[in-house]
């Protein structure tokens, strides 16, 4: 197994696919995924694009569907939740399909959508994420990073890291036998650091930041969490991700 750290969906190769993509999305759009799973949820469906979003959704019959769109931090107004997994509670989602628009999450699982399979990891289930490339062994795998806008954030590169260090501790190897690319070396060296204070870590990333000012600490403290939840939400046709 070879693993290649891209920190934003913008730099990913375009003229090829891995074997195993894995979208991470800390703060806060694979956490809410993960969180709606294992809370119930039927599945999840992304959409890049609000209109395309309220278009799909809308063939949905109304007491199955939720309609979930953030941007820039915020709730779009309008639907019925924005990207807080605390919101995802199985009293809120079982058995729903939730219908999700994110600023960078949503945008970066589409990039990555042709590849055989999809992942969506956070910390609160990268256990089940190593559990399954343990298991599995795909020969390339790339984690792709939301970032922001195009730039690089601490909490996609850690969550990474904290992957990476796993697969490193369970098969003995170094990270030099793992590491695809300078990215999962820095990745790991992140995560070694921070291990102890992920917390810390997102105070000092600038989404945490901005996710601060919108009263957003619950959340932090959510997704700072690691290994809580066992669900690997899984592609099961473009877009569509359920847990396995
Ligand atoms: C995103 O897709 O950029 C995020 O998940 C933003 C957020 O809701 O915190």
């Amino acid at each position: 197994m070879k693993l290649f750290i891209y920190h934003t969906p913008e730099l990913t190769p375009t003229d090829k696919t891995p074997d195993c993509a894995i979208v991470v999305d800390v703060l806060r759009a694979t956490s809410t995924i993960a969180t709606v799973l294992a809370s119930g949820g039927e599945a999840v469906q992304a959409f890049s694009d609000l209109d395309q979003l309220i278009a799909v959704s809308e063939k949905w019959p109304s007491e199955k569907r939720l309609r979930a769109g953030e941007r820039g931090g915020a709730k779009v107004t309008g639907f019925e939740l924005g990207n807080s997994p605390l919101d995802c509670t199985p009293e809120v989602v079982q058995g729903r399909r939730l219908f999700i628009s994110t600023t960078n999450g949503t945008r970066a699982l589409q990039r990555i959508q042709h590849s055989p399979t999809v992942i969506a990891a956070a910390l609160i289930n990268r256990a089940a994420v190593v559990h399954y490339l343990w298991e599995k062994q795909p020969e390339i795998v790339w984690i792709v990073g939301s970032g922001w806008e195009g730039s690089f954030s601490l909490e996609d590169t850690v969550c990474a890291g904290a992957i990476a260090y796993s697969l490193v501790e369970k098969s003995q190897l170094s990270p030099d036998d793992l590491a695809g690319n300078d990215e999962l070396i820095s990745a790991i060296a992140l995560y070694s650091q921070w291990q102890n204070d992920l917390l810390g870590l997102f105070h000092q990333a600038s989404h945490g930041k901005r996710l601060l000012r919108l009263e957003g600490h619950e959340d932090l403290k959510y997704c700072a969490q690691i290994d809580i939840l066992d669900v690997l939400p899984i592609q099961q046709e473009t877009g569509v991700l359920k847990s396995q």
